[in-house]
């Protein structure tokens, strides 16, 4: 085994169980993260993103079914794992920033109370020695009068510092791995930046690994290593960023990466015809088929082994299947 290598997911099949059937979103994802190595998901709302990354702690809905797929963290199977070995790799190995800040903080109780109660729980520390540890976090996610932020409820916070806070706890201790899902989707545009600049800064700083999940390409160009793209359940390119964005393969990524009118883009599935597909019923063959200008009937049939292309640089398209 790579001694480098934090997480890998392999063969990754996910779907849910609803009232109308069972969904079978994610179709065979895979994912590795280097130790401290910078990763991007893209791919449109819808494609499974967020269904991988909660796969990932465990931490799926009720109805979410893993049905196939290994997950690896240092080598041990996640999803192998006991519950208490679960709660020391939340506590203390990898965490979650998620969309939206305001439901990932309990509202009955004060910042510091919930600082104190992960921090707690993690170390073995005296109250003061905890205190001190968590107005550091909030002192490193730049919250202005941290004492004050400590005494607060959520709701007497904005919503950009409610993601501070959030990025102060996932930050707490000596995190390896930080997975942020669209961090700062759910905030205002005048603050959107601020947030992203702190997080990639302490991401930097910490040389911790990081899955960035966006859908501001630019942002995301401009902050990982590699990046992955996720079209309907599938991982169909990935490489390092560079190569991926100047020489898109596939149709897909192509379209997408079009999209981007500047650095600062947010919205880019416009310029794609049709939409996601049904998850109850998904296109055989290649998911992307019925809205690729490329279609053979080959994609059609068999999803297409992934080739390299160049240096790292894979994509699963049989547009360039040597034949
Ligand atoms: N709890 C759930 N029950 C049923 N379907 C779900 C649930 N959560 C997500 N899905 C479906 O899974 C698909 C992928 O969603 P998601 O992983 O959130 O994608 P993304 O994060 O890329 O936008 C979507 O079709 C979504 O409706
Ligand atoms: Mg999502």
């Amino acid at each position: 085994m790579d001694k480098d290598i934090l997480l890998e997911v392999k063969n990754l099949h996910v779907g849910y169980k609803t009232h109308i059937g069972i969904s079978h979103v994610l179709k065979g994802v895979h994912l590795t993260v280097h130790k401290g190595e910078r990763i991007g998901v893209i791919g449109e709302s819808g494609s499974g993103k967020t269904t991988t990354m909660k796969s990932i702690l465990r931490i799926l809905p009720s109805n979410g079914m893993i049905k196939e797929g290994e997950i690896f963290y240092q080598g041990e199977n996640i999803l192998e794992m006991k519950y208490e070995e679960l709660l020391e790799l939340r506590r203390k190995k990898i965490s979650m920033i998620f969309q939206d800040p305001t439901s990932a903080l309990n509202p009955l109780f004060k910042i510091g109370q919930l600082m104190l109660d992960i921090i707690k729980h993690s170390y073995n520390l005296e109250e003061s020695e905890a205190k001190e540890m968590a107005l550091k976090a909030l002192r490193d996610a730049a919250l202005p009068d941290p004492e004050r932020v400590f005494d607060s409820y959520p709701f007497q916070l904005s919503g950009g510092m409610r993601q501070r806070v959030c990025i102060a706890l996932a930050l707490i201790g000596d995190r390896e791995l930080i997975i942020a899902d669209e961090p700062t989707t759910n905030l205002d545009v005048t603050i959107k930046a601020q947030v992203l600049n702190l997080l990639t800064k302490l991401v930097r700083e910490r040389n911790v690994g990081w899955i960035f999940v966006s859908q501001a390409l630019g942002a995301v160009r401009e902050n990982v290593d590699r990046v992955y793209v996720m079209y309907a359940g599938n991982i169909i390119e990935w490489g390092p960023t560079e190569k991926v964005f100047s020489n898109p393969m596939h149709p897909y990524t192509q379209k997408l990466l079009e999209c981007v009118p500047k650095l600062t883009g947010t919205e880019f599935s416009k310029g794609i015809r049709g939409r996601i597909p049904n998850y109850f019923n998904p296109p055989s063959g290649c998911r992307f088929h019925p809205r690729c200008d490329f279609v053979m009937d080959e994609c059609k049939k068999t999803f297409p082994e992934p080739v390299e292309v160049e240096t790292g640089h894979f994509v699963a398209c049989n547009l360039y299947r040597r034949r």
